[in-house]
């Protein structure tokens, strides 16, 4: 039986601040950012949208399209939950107007999130092939202000539907995957901003690179040649590119040429939106979908997903017939394309105006365009949610 993603959707702020203009303010060379880094542009997300907000934003896409008496799961994967112990899944369902009669919940490991809750879906949709799962992963990335992670912030959320005969691409059981307890990337609960050990953490996602894909290539038999494509998580776009760059100097000149081609393909979104932990691999796949030419129904696409602290896993799927007509390019080039620019005063303003850690009641300013779902504020330590 064939598995995998039925549907897609995309959703990222609707404003942005440039980030040669960031470096200049913040005296590093632009080129650093924009070549080194590989970074153009960052969603900066106001105070009225937050991973429920975004994720139900991100499933409107096609939510309304679906069969919803299918619908047996819905799970979110985030690291920036909104809560230590409610999931902000539940928030979404209600949001969403979704059947009640579902298994909903969060899941939580750093950028792998996302991939985790993908797996169980693709596990529940095997032991139930009537059924479907709504899989979202989303994600505010925050390291502060003139930190030395800031370049690599982002908001954004990517909500996928979990299928029998897909329509975009199956996912293939052939994982290969690891973990280990280590301290490269954490948030602890008191604080929104992430701490990252920059270099180690980028060490650390090669070498999970490294093994999975050798343990992959060991179980399956398998070589970079039998791809069309491989996605990376990319925490910044030139991150999967240090990790494959280990391994494509084994490959024929014909693989290394087609594997880079589509790599700058998947990093298009990412360039202009940032990170968004876990959904940055799925944000890669719908890049690549939405910028290449080159694919075709049947050509299979490598997934490496990585969560610091930390979990890789590497697996396929193949692309389906007629997958083309189940995107949405044109909305999401047309989106990127009418966001907001700030200046880097205005972001700094935005960035400050976060929900704070604190009981007291606060209201976010509403009057901000954050499509069809807002949080107004925190009554009674309790957040409110609205519909638009
Ligand atoms: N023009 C072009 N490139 C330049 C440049 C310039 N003027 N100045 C520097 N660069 C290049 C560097 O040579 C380097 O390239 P390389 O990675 O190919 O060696 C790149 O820009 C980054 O420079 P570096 O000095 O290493 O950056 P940094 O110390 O500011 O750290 C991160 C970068 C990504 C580690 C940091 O932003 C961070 O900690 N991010 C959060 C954690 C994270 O995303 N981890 C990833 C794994 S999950």
């Amino acid at each position: 039986m064939k598995i995998g993603i039925d549907r897609l959707g995309l959703y990222s702020p609707n404003y942005y601040v440039d980030l040669a203009e960031l470096a200049t303010a913040r005296g590093v060379d632009p080129n650093k950012f924009i070549i080194g880094i590989g970074q153009s542009e960052q969603a900066v997300p106001p105070a009225a949208e937050d991973v429920v907000t975004m994720g139900a934003n991100a499933a409107s896409e096609f939510i309304d399209d679906i069969d919803q008496s299918k619908l047996g799961m819905v799970i979110l994967g985030t690291e920036t939950g909104i809560d230590a112990s409610k999931s902000g899944a539940v928030i979404i369902q209600n949001l969403l107007q979704l059947p009640k009669h579902v298994r909903t919940y969060e899941i939580k490991q750093a950028c792998y999130g996302g991939t985790a809750g993908l797996m169980a879906a693709r596990d529940y949709v095997a032991a139930h092939p009537d059924r479907t799962a709504l899989v979202i992963a989303a994600d505010i990335a925050r390291y502060g202000l003139a930190s030395g992670g800031e370049v690599t912030q982002g908001a954004g959320a990517v909500a996928m539907l979990i299928s029998a005969d897909p329509k975009i691409m199956t996912i293939e059981d052939d994982s290969a995957f690891l973990s280990d307890d280590i301290m490269d990337f954490w948030r602890p609960v008191y604080t929104d901003l992430a701490l990252a050990k920059g270099k180690y953490s980028t060490e650390k996602y090669i070498e999970f690179f490294q093994q999975a894909w050798a343990e992959y290539k060991q179980s399956t038999g398998l070589d970079l040649a039998d791809f069309a494509a491989i996605n990376c998580h990319l925490p910044y776009t030139k991150m999967g590119m240090k990790a494959l760059k280990t391994v494509l100097p084994d490959e024929d000149e014909q693989t290394q040429a087609r594997i880079n081609a589509r790599y700058a393909e998947s990093t298009n979104y990412s360039r202009r939106i940032g990170n968004i932990y876990t959904g940055s691999l799925y944000l890669a796949l719908i890049s690549l979908l939405e910028s290449s030419t080159d694919l075709h129904a049947g050509d299979r696409l490598g997934m490496f997903s990585y969560g610091s602290g930390a979990v890789g896993e590497f697996y396929s799927g193949f692309l389906q017939e007629g997958y083309a007509t189940y995107l949405n390019k044109d909305g999401h080039l047309q989106h990127l394309n009418d966001r907001k620019k700030l200046s880097v005063a205005e972001y700094e303003t935005m960035f400050n105006s976060k929900v704070p850690y604190a009981a007291a009641d606060f209201a976010t300013d509403t009057t901000l365009n954050t499509g069809k779902f807002q949080l107004t504020g925190v009554v009674d330590q309790e957040r409110k949610y609205v519909r638009l």
